[in-house]
């Protein structure tokens, strides 16, 4: 951990430490399926500064994405912010993978992929450099070429026929083992969960930032229904707010 205070509000707390930082994002019973969701958006409610999530980070943000990742079995992730966000292979740090291993868990979380074209580039580090040989999530009608490329380098699965359906994403990495799955976007992906009201938590660092411009949001479908959240907690860090919200069922 580096010195980067966190707290719980308000402000003038004691500093919470790596394990404290875990606790404070763990689940109760991790049997239990849980669809987690971290995102960071501006304060005026925009995803990305100049197309990217990177301009709103901050090194607590980067010490809470982190924790989760620590924590979860499967690292959920859409195609478009892979190819925007410039995703390499996906590797815990060495600090993480002792926390992992001395609490039970596997070395490296897996690494999925929800894409229905199947633009992936298979040579890519995503799949080249990964150290769990990475689940690709699509459906039975994506393009047959690509999909024979990407499965030297990576387990393809047909979560649905001619759609990529979000229970069934779900569905297939519970049924591997994997209960504790962390999304970590992007917005099309988040939007399909909440139409399928299959989201279990949020995990949203709200930056003291105005994007101003015409950034997008962290979620866009085509939901219409609102689905209400329950506060878990809240944390501060340099003007930065930490905060967990469970759906309320
Ligand atoms: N602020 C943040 O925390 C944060 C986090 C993540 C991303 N972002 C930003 O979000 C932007 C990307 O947005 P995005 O909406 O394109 O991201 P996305 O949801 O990661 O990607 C959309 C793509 O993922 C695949 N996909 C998602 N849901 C699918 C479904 N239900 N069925 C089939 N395929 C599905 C499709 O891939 P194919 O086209 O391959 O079929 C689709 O084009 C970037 O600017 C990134 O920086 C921000």
């Amino acid at each position: 951990m580096t010195d980067t205070r966190i707290t719980l509000l308000p402000p003038g707390a004691a500093p919470l430490d790596a394990d404290a930082l875990a606790l404070a994002y763990s689940v109760a019973d991790r049997s239990v399926p849980t669809l987690r969701v971290n995102f960071i958006t501006s304060l005026d409610g925009s995803a990305t500064v100049k197309g990217l999530s990177g301009g709103l980070g901050a090194p607590a943000d980067k010490l809470v994405f982190d924790t989760l990742r620590r924590l979860s079995d499967v690292v959920l992730v859409g195609a478009g912010t892979v190819r925007s966000e410039g995703y390499g292979a996906m590797r815990l740090s060495d600090a993480d993978v002792e926390w992992r291993e001395a609490h039970g868990l596997a070395a490296q979380p897996a690494f999925a992929l929800v894409s229905g074209r199947l633009d992936l580039e298979p040579t890519s580090d995503v799949f080249a450099k990964a150290p769990v040989r990475p689940l690709v999530l699509t459906s039975a009608s994506a393009p047959a070429g690509a999909r024979t490329a990407l499965e030297h380098v990576a387990d393809v699965i047909s979560c649905g026929e001619a759609h990529v359906e979000p229970q069934r994403i779900v569905d297939t990495l519970v049924e591997r083992g994997l209960t504790q799955i962390l999304c970590e976007g992007g917005p099309s992906l988040f939007g399909t969960f909440i139409a399928a009201d299959l989201v279990d938590e949020l995990c949203l660092t709200v930056s003291p930032l105005l994007e101003g411009g015409a950034g997008i949001r962290i979620s866009h479908g085509e939901s219409d229904a609102a689905r209400r959240m329950r506060l878990v907690h809240v944390l501060e860090s340099d003007g930065l707010l930490l905060t967990r919200y469970a759906r309320r069922r």
